[in-house]
């Protein structure tokens, strides 16, 4: 019997990408493999997205044209996993009858037994004998897991699986306690949910022992980790110390900050550990004071410029990213000059900018909608280019510098090979050989451009890389 075939999209954040990863992984271990497009598939997941509404539309259009494809293959199975899962899993039960699992988020630690039941219904289905008389449980739409509390990181994860040689991502916390009134997250991903310390050394010294050099921790407010594993003294800045013990490690991120919990703690570390990335996505949302009250965000601008002059004096090196929402409830065109102004001021070197989205069920959604769509793209359109003649400014500043590059893989443009520096810029050079790939070498930047910069390879001790002689590797 042939393999059962897979294919997985997901949107949204690198939480999801990661969860995404883990489901994979189970699907492997279960002996099905990777279909070589979404029409070869016996089973379509989509892991999905409810941070802006647009996440949300494509994710239905996608299940709309599964609706009348399976109507041709009944025994294909259909599952919606994640955010949407959580959010609106009454609806996909009720009303989409072609879907046949819906998974919340932390309920992916046994998917694959869920897909398993969902193909023999399906199967049963398709030869016309009842499913109901089978022992699997058919809820609805099919079999349903929604969020059965089981946290994926309980799950024991197969480092192997993972796109990048070099690079992972490690799960710290799940959920968020913020009130922010606008994030739908607390409401589809539950409470902050910290792992302990020692667990997550140990899968970071296991995928270091499989290759990787680079790891990205991830918590939808990561520095505020471990405030729910009371009395264990468990904070990021901590866990930063133990995680740069590990030899093989090179580079040390994480994403995502809240300002409130910038502590001196984490500012030391991030000064004095040369692992830790030189940039911080500490995303403000607005410079005006006001709207950052209305959001419930609990800082002002005063109180956010002061933490990161604390940073910048420790670490002048280390650069700061953010998210902006524009056309948030009663936003004026005056509160927006301010958010202009104090992107100019901070000098973010990049900015996600987000025209706000309202989320039913968040306390905002309540509010009128009043800013107009056209003026949501107009100030959408003045704040990027406002970051994009920042970044270009901070690019140029590069040239003719050098910079090490962690080699992630071929570029867009032909003949070329992208990379990121330790400040997180990403590099296009010439090269042509792909043993670099996952290799960090230096790259004299030549040219800056709005997002990236362009640069040439420089000779390297390609040994000191941990790959012996060149010319060996070259016969290998
Ligand atoms: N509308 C628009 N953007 C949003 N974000 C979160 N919720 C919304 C929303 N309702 C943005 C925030 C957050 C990023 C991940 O998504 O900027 O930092
Ligand atoms: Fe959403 Fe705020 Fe939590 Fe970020 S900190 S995930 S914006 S509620």
């Amino acid at each position: 019997m042939t393999a059962p075939k897979y294919h997985l999209t997901s949107y949204g954040c690198q939480m999801n990408k990661l969860d995404s990863e883990l489901v994979e992984s189970r699907l492997r271990q279960r002996g099905y493999v990777a279909a070589a497009s979404e029409t070869d598939a016996d089973v379509v997941l989509i892991n999905t997205c409810s941070v802006r509404q647009h996440a949300e539309d494509r994710v239905w259009s996608k299940l709309g044209k599964l609706r009348i494809r399976k109507r041709g293959e009944p025994q294909l199975v259909v599952g919606v996993l994640g955010c949407m899962a959580q959010e609106h899993k009454r609806y996909l039960v009720s009303r989409m009858p072609h879907v046949d699992l819906v998974v919340g988020p932390s309920a992916f630690g046994d998917i694959d037994d869920t897909v398993e039941k969902a193909r023999a219904k399906n199967q049963q289905l398709a030869t016309g004998r009842d499913p109901a008389r089978t022992k699997h449980e058919v809820v609805g739409a099919g079999v349903v897991a929604v969020d059965q509390g089981v946290s994926g990181d309980l799950i024991r994860r197969d480092v192997r699986v993972r796109p990048h040689r070099s690079q992972a991502f490690v799960s710290v916390m799940r959920g968020c306690n913020m009130p922010c009134t606008y994030c739908i997250v607390p409401t589809t991903r539950g409470d902050e949910v910290s792992r302990p310390i020692a667990d997550i050394v140990e899968e970071a010294q296991r995928l270091c022992d499989d290759g990787v050099t680079e790891i990205t921790l991830l918590g939808q407010t990561v520095n505020a980790y471990g405030r729910d594993l009371t009395g264990q003294g468990a904070t990021l800045a901590r866990l930063l110390r133990e995680l740069h013990g590990i030899p093989a490690l090179r580079r040390l991120a994480f994403i995502t900050s809240h300002p409130n919990f910038l502590s001196a703690e984490l500012v030391d570390a991030i000064a004095e550990l040369p692992k830790v990335a030189r940039y911080l996505h500490l995303p403000a949302q607005s410079g005006s004071n006001p709207v950052l009250k209305a959001m419930r965000r609990g800082y002002t601008v005063e109180r956010y410029l002061a933490r990161i002059e604390q940073l910048r004096q420790k670490a002048p090196d280390v650069e700061l990213h953010s998210d902006f929402i524009v056309g948030y409830p009663g936003e004026t065109a005056a509160d927006f000059d301010q958010t202009v102004a104090f992107l100019r001021t901070v000098g973010f070197a990049q900015s996600y900018v987000f025209k706000y989205s309202p989320r039913p069920g968040t306390i905002a959604a309540e509010l009128p909608d009043d800013v107009p769509d056209a003026e949501k793209e107009r100030r959408n359109a003045v704040l990027l280019a406002a970051q994009e003649e920042l970044t270009l400014a901070k690019n140029r500043a590069l040239v003719g510098t050098t910079a090490e590059v962690l080699v992630e893989g071929d570029s867009k443009v032909a003949g070329r090979f992208s990379g990121r520096t330790a400040h997180h810029r990403l590099v296009h050079f010439a090269a042509t050989d792909r043993e670099l790939f996952g290799q960090y070498v230096p790259v004299r930047v030549t040219e800056a451009l709005a997002h990236s910069c362009v640069g040439e390879l420089l000779a390297h001790d390609a040994a000191q890389e941990g790959r012996a002689d060149p010319a060996e590797a070259q016969r290998a």
